[in-house]
């Protein structure tokens, strides 16, 4: 995602989008620009923070009573000057602002190529303003029809705002998935615009939220709103009842909850145009390009560290289920030291939200050095490891602030299924029976996802106050679920300081059954699917120990969930992706521990967001 602004009245503008885009930092922050109308349409853009644009517009004297600004968090193209927004139609004379995905941009892109446009970015976003404005001119309607048009003809997400040299005082907004706020000045003189009410709230209280599908034209301090359509609505303008910091978290005390919640959409982004249920076919260009080379790979090994790590090792078992391809899960801060045998037949996998995490660039320059063939999952566009890839696929899970990964993880198990069919039916060992059921299961994956989040939290909090004291914790999961044990383990340490550890649960006799007793919680995995009878014999193993069960069962299921002394209950799915499901409870559970314990959820101590360190 990413924040945008706009405003149009009787002062000048710079301010308001500026302290706009501060506002909005925490949504996107990889580059910034504004533009403004005052009798020219002026530009200004810059890679980096808001600060660096600021920096590059200082001792400039820019005017404008119209204007629009923008903070990036890119999507298509690097992170550069040339890629930030605001992008301008092929005279220079419209400038729009973005928040979204534009799924069919390329096709667009080509046909206008064709009737000679040229464009100046890699991003989707300026394909829009090219469109709005050659409708504008072949069709030769206002600016405002030429909106609504172009809208019709877009596959995707937005909220733009798009402003024009010939029209001054107009800012024409639309919101189509993305959030977009129109804030009501004095005397309905000036108005503003944002992507939350974040940069309007210190101005005025009156506000309208843009539905989906919906157009707003303010023009000479008049404001109509019209549906794609061309039906006109009555603007409902809604009082702002809370305060700043609040609806940067968006509602939530923490930005660790807020992106808990935010995964039905960021799992959802992370599939958006992959693959094809109709046809079962896939869209991961980095895997249609490598298609001979992963008809011929000897083995993928799979490079990460914490949470990444975490998902690589989920990521082994869909690859070695679908694709029956031997797969090596590497500590990256391990592989870069042990000068490990690569050779020109193996896939480098790098997982990493960041894409900056020092062991896991290191691990994959070594095996670049050594010939293999490198491919990165990554959260961040243009950050280090995707430039240095020789293709990959973003998890386009939106900005993860909080220190403990959530959605990133989520995001990254999600992509790391997507890419392990892919290889799959590439090199034939898939059917398309099977790959029929399982994109059904994907398609409903964000609703199931929503259904935990709407079921659990009651349960999960009964559970962190009865335990938010204990000293250590247990997480168990069999096969597919290890990781998920793993990661939940993590999750619980890293924010609440509790000591955990994640087994998997056949290894508990092996020894850390020695450490069960009545003040040991152990989490255990235990959905209604493979494994199921072994992992109920674990439970037991730990009920003749007095230790205590919390765990996490297929909705229905009565046997596990009558031997343990908590349980939270999760949707059927396919097991490839009981991990997603199953991760959401103790996502939830360690934040709400960590909560009850006072800690510092969105920046626990000792740790750091990206360890660009070794
Ligand atoms: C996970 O909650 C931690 N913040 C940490 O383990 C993290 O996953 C690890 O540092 C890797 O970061 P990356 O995904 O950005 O490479
Ligand atoms: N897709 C647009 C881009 O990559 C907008 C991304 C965003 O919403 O931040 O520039």
């Amino acid at each position: 995602m990413c924040g945008i602004v706009a405003y149009a009245g009787p002062n000048q503008a710079f301010d308001f989008l500026i302290k706009g885009l501060q506002r909005l930092e925490y949504r996107g922050y990889d580059s910034a620009g504004i533009a403004l109308l005052n009798g020219d349409l002026n530009i200004y853009k810059q890679k980096g923070k808001v600060q660096d644009l600021l920096d590059e517009t200082s001792g400039k004297n820019i005017e404008g009573t119209t204007g629009i600004g923008h903070t990036r968090w890119a999507t298509h193209g690097e992170p550069n000057k040339v890629n930030a927004h605001p992008h301008l139609s092929q005279s220079g004379d419209i400038a729009v602002i973005h928040n979204g995905i534009i799924e069919n941009y390329a096709t667009i892109k080509e046909a206008l190529v064709k009737r000679g446009h040229t464009f100046l970015s890699d991003t989707d976003t300026e394909v829009l303003i090219h469109l709005i404005e050659d409708i504008k001119q072949h069709e030769d309607v206002d600016l405002f029809e030429a909106v609504r048009l172009a809208l019709n003809e877009v596959i995707g997400a937005y909220a733009i705002v798009i402003i024009s040299k010939d029209d001054p005082g107009t800012i024409i907004g639309a919101r189509k998935g993305s959030p977009l706020v129109i804030g009501i000045g004095k005397d309905k003189k000036e108005y503003f615009m944002a992507s939350d009410a974040t940069p309007i709230v210190e101005y005025t209280r009156d506000v309208i939220y843009l539905d989906d599908n919906e157009i707003a034209h303010i023009k000479d301090s008049e404001l109509t709103i019209k549906t794609i359509d061309n039906v006109e609505k009555t603007p409902y303008i809604q009082k702002l009842e809370v305060t700043l910091e609040a609806i940067e978290k968006g509602g939530y005390d923490h930005f660790m909850l807020k992106e808990i919640y935010e995964q039905p959409k960021s799992i959802y982004d992370s599939m958006r145009g992959r693959f094809n249920q109709t046809d079962l076919t896939f869209a991961m260009r980095s895997l249609r390009e490598y298609e001979s080379k992963i008809k011929n790979l000897n083995r993928i090994i799979i490079v990460g560290c914490g949470t990444s790590w975490h998902a690589g090792l989920v990521g082994e078992y869909l690859i070695e289920e679908f694709a029956r391809l031997p797969v090596e899960v590497e500590y990256a801060s391990e592989f870069r030291y042990r000068d490990p045998v690569i050779t020109e037949d193996d896939l480098v996998i790098a997982i990493s939200q960041s894409g900056e995490t020092a062991d896991t660039l290191a691990a994959l320059e070594m095996a670049k050095e050594k010939g293999a063939t490198i491919y990165g999952i990554c959260n961040v566009v243009g950050s280090s490891i995707p430039r240095m890839t020789d293709a990959g696929a973003y998890t386009h899970a939106g900005p993860e602030i909080g220190v403990a990964s959530t959605k990133a993880f989520t995001a990254q198990v999600t992509v790391l299924t997507l890419i392990a069919l892919g290889i799959a039916d590439i090199r034939g060992k898939i059917s398309k029976d099977r790959l029929r059921e399982i994109f059904a299961e994907l398609e409903v994956l964000p609703t199931k996802v929503q259904e935990v989040l709407d079921t659990c939290s009651e349960k999960v909090i009964e559970i962190a106050k009865r335990y938010k004291d204990v000293d250590h914790c247990l997480y168990l999961g069999r096969g597919i679920n290890f990781p998920v044990a793993l990661e939940g383990a993590l999750k619980l340490k890293e924010i609440s300081y509790i000591h955990a550890e994640g087994y998997p649960a056949a290894e508990m006799k092996h020894g850390p059954i020695a450490l069960i007793d009545e003040n040991m919680p152990v989490v255990v995995v235990a959905p209604k699917r493979g494994y199921y009878e072994k992992v109920l014999s674990n439970i037991q193993e730990v009920k003749a120990r007095k230790g205590n069960i919390i765990s996490i069962v297929t909705h229905g299921d009565e046997k596990v969930a009558g031997l343990s002394d908590y349980f939270v209950e999760i949707p059927d799915t396919e097991d490839c992706l009981v991990p997603i499901l199953a991760t959401i409870p103790m996502q939830l559970l360690s934040y709400h521990m960590a909560v009850m314990r006072g800690c510092n959820v969105d920046q626990p101590r000792n740790l750091a967001k990206s360890v660009t360190v070794e």
